[in-house]
């Protein structure tokens, strides 16, 4: 097996009293999906902002490429090769495709003394990169309020892939899709894997996280309960770990069925 990308060892993060991350391990491989489950508050985005740069962990430590890393701010990460989709998609509606895609690092073309953003250019690339996506767009200035939920995270991936991400941290990019849609960003995310870089999947969703996992930590009040690889543990196994097990039995029993 080949290095990691990033190795983040013996996480914590507290926030005042409160101890979101409590000794948190977890390693990113070149091609593989990493599934990040737990229920609400268990610490997922707590921990993936202290992966991307968001959060100083008040304990433990980030290695790249064998060495420690220290990132001091979100653009530390991101220069690294970092990248992460939030759920909240940081995109401008009324703006086109080809705006958000390149957001201000738009290529230029001289004219004489002048520098010019070069439209030809930006939008013949975003095509390209969202059709290698499976997206075809209609025309690049087409506003990205026109589009559909899944549409706009494979437009945020689409832009992370092209600038060099190595490491792409999607947060719930699922959760407020329906069925197609989903199998769209699920085979948006399969796409990205085969280019080598290593996704970090959060979901609720267990069946989400089976259909392109690689490999499942589970995450219970800050919590790691364990990494599994695909093949070793069952949904219904994984179901159990996020709702912590004894809980769900109880629910089960209350409701007398299966939840
Ligand atoms: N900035 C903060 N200040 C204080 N407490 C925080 C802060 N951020 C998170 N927490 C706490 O840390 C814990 C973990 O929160 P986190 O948002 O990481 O959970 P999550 O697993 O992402 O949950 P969800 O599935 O609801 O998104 C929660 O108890 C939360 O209240
Ligand atoms: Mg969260």
């Amino acid at each position: 097996m080949s290095d990691p990308l990033i190795e983040l060892r013996d996480i914590e993060k507290h926030f005042g009293s409160v101890i979101a991350l409590a000794g948190v391990s977890l390693t990113v491989f070149p091609g593989e999906c990493h599934c990040l489950l737990g229920d609400n508050g268990a610490g997922k985005s707590t921990f993936i902002k202290t992966m991307s740069g968001v959060h100083k962990p008040t304990k433990g430590t980030i290695h790249m490429g064998g060495k420690e890393v220290n990132f001091t701010s979100a653009r530390d990460a991101i220069e690294a090769g970092i990248a992460t989709v939030y759920q909240d998609l940081a995109m401008i509606p009324l703006m086109s495709v080809t705006r958000n895609f390149w957001m201000g690092r738009e290529p230029k073309k001289k004219v004489g003394p002048f520098s010019f953003m070069d439209f030809d250019k930006a939008n013949s690339v975003t095509m390209e990169e969202m059709a290698r996506m499976g997206i075809n767009l209609r025309e690049p200035d087409q506003a990205v309020g026109t589009l559909s939920g899944g549409e706009r995270q494979t437009v945020a991936i689409a832009r992370a892939v092209h600038f060099g991400a190595k490491v792409l941290i999607l947060d719930e990019p699922t959760s407020a899709l329906g069925v197609r849609q989903t199998s769209n960003v699920l085979a948006t995310i399969d796409k990205v894997r085969k280019k080598g870089i290593g996704v970090v999947f959060i979901s609720h969703n267990v069946r989400h996280a089976m259909a392109v996992g690689d490999r499942f930590t589970v995450l219970n009040r800050g919590q790691t309960l364990g990494t599994a690889k695909r093949g070793e543990i069952s949904p219904e196994e994984l179901q159990e770990l996020m709702a912590g097990g004894q809980e769900l039995a109880e629910l089960e029993g209350s409701l007398g069925g299966t939840v």
